[in-house]
């Protein structure tokens, strides 16, 4: 029935034992009756500290029953897609709301392959200390430049003409301004200003937006890639157009084409981390672009917030957490102790799940698969199956914290040589997906998000000039 995968049968056969696993325990999921059915504003909902239970929008993109552990893109369960599909395809749906055909695939990957070299971004982006500086800072730094796109200096009409400006060579980093000594910058735009093309954009039009959705779909994993490149002072790769995505994002990160195995585990990955309902990056992508700004800035807010060791930044975090704890044998002591300081146990726990995590359910298998290649990483992921146990048999009976996407997808990215730095950026390059999606799904219907917040400070206190308050200490009133 399906002719995809046939060289990777076994990453195949282990999604499909999570999801009959997942069946056997939650029983066919039903969708919850409260979220999932059309509404009429104004909505009736409970509203619990950070938003929790509040409905922000309609969605068809996406939806996850927390109870049962259940997480549906567009209709398709998770656990298909991720044994049937490939991160292409499921970006296609998310984006346009239905499976590709053989054309509209070919058509949507040829999109994906002209957006993802970028040359001059990245030669930009190198002229920023990117192995000093945090590698969700450099992603949104990189990104935020692929809006370049839109502005007329980009168009070819404006660019400046070679014959004036002195073009930067390979490797020199394109300077401004002229250095000491030297007869002229590096790179100088003509020294009249540049006129505005007459063909210039005004404003985004729908195909522009979708085109730019394209773009960051497919640059950001071309910057991602970069920029795990130049924190190992190294020169980023171009992007070879006989690859898939996954494959692409692996070669451009490490220089080697990768196995079938990895390119399909990247692939299984990048699937499962493309969307998750109103999550706090796409809830924050989605309020810039109610504003009217554009996916660019949108999309650099989601990259901000996915960052927060809450949210994203997470499956670093547990790596880290792996290592303090040491052998397997440490497990329980650690445990104790974490517990009586009341500690956040990164990977577990989540807002919506109050059952198992799909995607931990495929995440957990495929990274003791890999192992069994990996010796050397057999004690971490002992241990964590260890910690696993632990607090899926208190936390999990006691307050229904489970293992979350974030607990085994940074042992099966280090699996394949992947260092924790890239762990979430690798998480954004997936979840662009999601966020373009949603972003123009309500922009179909936009109303600028503006709640309200409930004032309990004073009232009417007299005004007092400056040199008549006294001295009272500045620290900030709670
Ligand atoms: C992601 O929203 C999404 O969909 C996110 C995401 C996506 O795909 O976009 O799924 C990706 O962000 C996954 C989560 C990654 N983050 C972590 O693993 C960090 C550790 N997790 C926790 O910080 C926490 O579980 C959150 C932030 C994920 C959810 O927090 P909530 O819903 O605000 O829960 P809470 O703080 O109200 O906690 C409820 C209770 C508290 O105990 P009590 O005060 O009631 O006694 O559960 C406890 C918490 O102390 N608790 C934990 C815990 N998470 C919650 N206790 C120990 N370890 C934890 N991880």
């Amino acid at each position: 029935m399906y002719t995809l995968h046939e060289e990777t049968k076994e990453i195949t056969d282990i999604i499909l034992a999570a999801r009959d696993k997942a069946r056997e325990e939650v029983g066919k999921s039903e969708p919850e009756a409260q979220f999932a059915k059309p509404m009429t504003w104004p909505v009736q909902c409970t509203v619990g500290p950070g938003l929790e239970g509040a409905i922000a929008c309609e969605s068809k993109v996406g939806y996850v029953n927390g109870s049962k552990g259940m997480l549906v893109y567009r209709g398709y369960d998770i656990f298909d897609l991720c044994a049937y599909s490939t991160f292409e395809e499921v970006s296609y749906l998310l984006v346009h709301g239905e499976l590709p055909n053989t054309s509209q695939l070919r058509e949507f990957n040829c999109s994906l392959a002209r957006f993802r070299s970028l040359p001059m971004t990245l030669r930009r982006l190198g002229g920023f200390p990117v192995e000093n500086i945090n590698t969700m800072a450099a992603l949104r730094i990189g990104t935020m430049m692929m809006r370049q796109r839109l502005s007329f200096r980009d168009s070819q009409s404006a660019r400046p003409d070679p014959n004036t400006a002195i073009s930067a060579d390979e490797d020199s980093i394109p300077m401004e301004t002229k250095p000491m000594g030297e007869p002229h910058a590096i790179y100088e735009f003509k020294k009249k200003q540049l006129e505005r093309p007459k063909d210039a954009r005004e404003t985004q039009d729908e195909s522009e937006s979708v085109q730019s959705c394209m773009h960051l779909i497919s640059g950001m994993a071309t910057i991602a890639a970069g920029v795990a490149r130049m924190r190992e002072e190294k020169m980023p790769i171009e992007p070879d157009t006989e690859l898939s995505h996954a494959a692409n994002l692996l070669y451009m990160m490490t220089g080697r084409k990768p196995t079938p195995i990895e390119e399909r585990v990247m692939d299984v990955a990048l699937i499962l981390h493309a969307d998750h309902g109103m999550n706090a990056s796409t809830f924050a992508s989605m309020v810039v672009a109610s504003t009217l700004s554009d996916i660019y800035f949108s999309v650099g807010a989601g990259i901000a917030a996915l960052n927060g060791p809450l949210h994203g930044g997470a499956n670093e975090q547990v790596l880290r957490l792996l290592q303090e704890i040491g052998p397997a044998a440490k497990v329980s002591s650690w445990f104790e102790q974490a517990t009586r300081e009341k500690r956040r146990i990164m990977g577990f726990g989540h807002r919506v799940y109050k059952a198992y995590d799909p995607r931990a359910r495929i995440l957990g298998p495929l990274a003791k698969f890999l192992i069994q290649e990996k010796k050397e990483m057999r004690p971490l992921y002992n241990t964590a199956r260890e910690l696993e146990k632990k607090v899926v048999t208190t936390l999990g009976a006691e307050k229904k914290i489970f293992p979350n996407v974030d607990f085994y997808s940074g042992i099966v990215y280090a699996a394949m040589g992947i260092e924790p730095e890239l762990f979430t950026p690798i998480f954004a390059v997936s979840r662009v997906s999601g966020w373009c999606a949603r972003i123009l799904e309500y922009l179909d219907n936009n109303r600028i998000f503006r709640p309200r917040a409930m004032y309990i400070g004073e009232f009417d206190k007299e005004y007092v000039p400056i040199g008549k308050r006294g001295a009272k200490k500045n620290a900030r009133k709670k």
